[in-house]
């Protein structure tokens, strides 16, 4: 993938724009750290500087570059320099720097939140165990889970194509540890994805089906050994 100079020059100017607005923040709860214990200044000055910083990168500016260009279905050039690809590198780099760093060190039952925080639709009762790239370009309904090191990436790049798309997932869908899903695949309803399968672009699983392998082909269908375990079912 080719950066250019504008990439660089735009990186800089916001990292440099957030820095100062972060030491602007950190100036103003000046007051209220200085009514802390002297040896627990520094510390709190550092931590809401890190603090500010992952919510203005991570929240408000990747909230900006959603809003100039909404997230879409998409294939360009890495070195194109138009508008889509400046923003989705500027996407890629703020969430290598918030996201990327926070889903190993957030709890699985707050990574939900920080996802849609990120741009994710996700309906009730949905489990994140695994890394998901481009939230903004994941769907994910009702009660379904991704498991543990589980990789959903909207994004592939090829020589110098970057192929965008989005990644549907139905309800009470099962994405076992270890699997990676590619940009464009729809998982429908009940279906469950092996541990370690290799899901590839733009494939559809249909509902109620158990996908695994690389790359992943239809193994099996739900049934209800997959619902209920056998020492429980026979209690
Ligand atoms: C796919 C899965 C549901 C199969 O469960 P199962 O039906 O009890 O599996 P079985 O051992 O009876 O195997 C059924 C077939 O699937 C194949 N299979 C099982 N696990 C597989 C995997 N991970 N990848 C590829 N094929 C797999 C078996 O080889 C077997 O094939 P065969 O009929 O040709 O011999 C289960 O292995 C799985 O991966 N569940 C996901 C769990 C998980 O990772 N959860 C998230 C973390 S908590």
């Amino acid at each position: 993938m080719k950066f250019t100079w504008l990439d660089f020059f735009i990186t800089i100017l916001v990292l440099l724009l957030i820095s100062i607005s972060d030491f602007l923040i950190v100036t103003i709860l000046a007051c209220i750290v200085k009514s802390l214990p002297i040896e627990y200044q520094g510390l709190f000055n550092v931590a809401i500087f890190c603090a500010v910083f992952l919510i203005l990168l991570g929240g408000v500016y990747s909230r900006i570059l959603r809003f100039i260009s909404p997230p879409a279905d998409a294939i360009f050039s890495s070195d194109d320099n138009s508008m889509q690809c400046i923003i989705w590198k500027q996407t890629v780099f703020a969430y290598e720097w918030t996201a990327s760093i926070l889903t190993y060190v957030t709890p699985v039952i707050l990574r939900p939140t920080l996802f849609r925080l990120l741009g994710a639709k996700f309906g009730k009762g949905v489990l994140i165990a695994g890394k998901i790239v481009e939230p903004q370009m994941v769907e994910i309904g009702d009660y379904s889970f991704t498991g543990e090191m589980s990789l959903l990436m909207a994004h592939a790049l090829m020589k110098e194509t970057v192929v965008l798309k989005r990644i549907v997932i139905g309800n009470y869908v099962s994405v076992g540890a270890h699997a990676v899903i590619m940009p464009g695949v729809r998982i429908g309803d009940e279906s469950i994805v092996a541990t370690g399968a290799l899901v590839s672009m733009g494939t559809v699983i249909p509902s109620g089906e158990v996908w695994g392998g690389i790359p992943a082909r239809k193994i099996g269908n739900i049934d209800q050994s997959h619902v209920i375990p056998e020492s429980a079912a026979s209690a």
